[in-house]
């Protein structure tokens, strides 16, 4: 801490301190009370003396006492303090408690010195010794090169996910939920795909060590669902002419498509009109490349009305990919155990110009439908969520946006094409 003098300071420095002062008068004669309080710096400096033991006072006479006369020829330590603070010299604390008191010394201010032309960095001083009033702030320079900030933000899935369930609901839909984990009946045995398809072996699907098995299934539709598959049961069809087993319905799998959703909601919703959709979670034992990954999001729906066409189904696709802004469409016949007719839907890849199938729909057979006693039409569909996705952000590989090999500087960069 530095120290200036007050002004009563240099004045008590230049003409020495009122107790001094007082005892000098009354070494020289002066001795009486009356006298001595005429003077003008008679009541400090009289306290200080009597304070410091320099004077005794009987009756109006005033004599010098025990330390007094060594106070007339020697500094005292407060005269002695008074001038180190003027010199700049440090002094001791109790010196310091004295001249702070008698406010005959006061704290310098450091003074603050801004040199530069303008304020690129507030900081306290700035703001405390006023600088930031008189010089000017340095301005923002929108187009300077800095380097790229990533805050976080939704995954390109999670944002194609909330928009397309966002469209779906505004067409009328309603979401589905179920597990991933279900049932061959389900998945399989509900959609009249024979026990023995291809895709019902360990070649296409997961299965699960435990629980392998689910312990029940509705008595009455697995009665009905096996009629079906075996002779056709009421419907008029032949079936698949095999002997159908209750025990590889009962099988657990990773569900491979969302399908079996569907299946669940029929049980509960067989009467017209119905619209239901999800945008979930299914698995397949895939041969991992630029268009398959093993697990992936299919966007599943379903239309229950009376006199439903293909057309109704073209006309949803157009209605739904347009308000995605995907206008190219193609639609190509093709057989499903559960639909009749069926066709696969292709969008065309605005960078590749290619062709990609984005899914699969048809009209669900008699087959299907008449196990549930449902005899109103359905259509029915499941798209490729990851692929939709290609068309709309132009990427070329699935394996951008999944596992391990992800492109993180795709997922940072990706613009996000739509608000909700
Ligand atoms: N389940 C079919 C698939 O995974 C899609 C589909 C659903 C097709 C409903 C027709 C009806 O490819």
């Amino acid at each position: 801490m530095s120290y200036q003098l007050t002004k009563e300071g240099e004045e008590y420095l230049e003409k020495d301190l009122p107790e001094a002062r007082l005892l000098k008068e009354i070494s020289l004669g002066k001795k009486s009370m009356r006298d001595l309080q005429k003077l003008p710096f008679f009541s400090i400096g009289f306290m200080w003396a009597k304070k410091n033991g320099w004077i005794s006072v009987k009756g109006d006479i005033v004599e010098i006492a025990g330390s007094g006369k060594s106070a007339l020829i020697r500094k005292s330590p407060v005269e002695a303090a008074l001038e180190s603070a003027k010199n700049g010299n440090t002094i001791d604390t109790d010196s310091e408690k004295i001249l702070l008191s008698r406010k005959l010394i006061e704290e310098v201010k450091e003074k603050f010195e801004f040199k530069e032309k303008e304020i690129a960095q507030l900081t306290p001083e700035i703001i405390k010794s006023g600088v930031w009033r008189s010089v000017p702030f340095r301005k923002y320079d929108a187009a300077v090169q800095v380097p790229e900030e990533y805050s976080g933000r939704k995954h390109i899935l999670r944002m194609g996910i909330d928009t397309i369930k966002r469209i779906l609901v505004e067409m009328g839909f309603k979401e589905m939920e179920g597990t991933m984990i279900d049932a061959e009946f389900f998945v399989n045995d509900c959609l009249f795909m024979p026990q023995d398809h291809p895709a019902r072996t360990h070649w296409d699907q997961f299965s699960l060590k435990n629980p392998k098995m689910i312990k029940a299934l509705p008595q009455q539709l697995v009665k009905n669902v096996k009629a079906v598959h075996e002779s056709g049961g009421i419907t008029g069809s032949i079936g698949w002419g095999y002997e159908w087993s209750g025990e590889i319905a009962k099988k657990i799998v990773l569900r491979g498509h969302t399908t079996s959703l569907t299946t669940h909601y029929l049980m509960d919703y067989k009467n017209p009109p119905q619209r239901f959709f999800s945008v979930d979670k299914v698995f397949r034992n895939d041969t991992i490349d630029k268009t398959h990954l093993l697990e992936f999001y299919q966007i599943e729906g379903w239309v229950m009305d009376s006199n439903l066409t293909i057309r109704d189904l073209m006309g949803t696709f157009r209605e739904f990919y347009g308000k995605l802004g995907i206008k190219d469409l193609k639609f190509k016949p093709v057989f499903n155990p559960y639909t009749e007719p069926s066709f696969e839907i292709f969008g065309r890849h605005p960078k590749l110009g290619k062709w990609l199938e984005i899914g699969n729909s048809g009209m669900f057979r008699e087959e299907m439908l008449q196990p549930f006693g449902i005899t109103a039409d359905v259509i029915a569909w499941g798209l490729a969520l990851e692929r939709t996705l290609m068309l709309l952000y132009n990427y070329d590989d699935i394996r951008n946006l999944h596992g391990t090999l992800c492109d993180i500087d795709f997922l940072r960069k990706v613009p996000v094409l739509w608000k909700y």
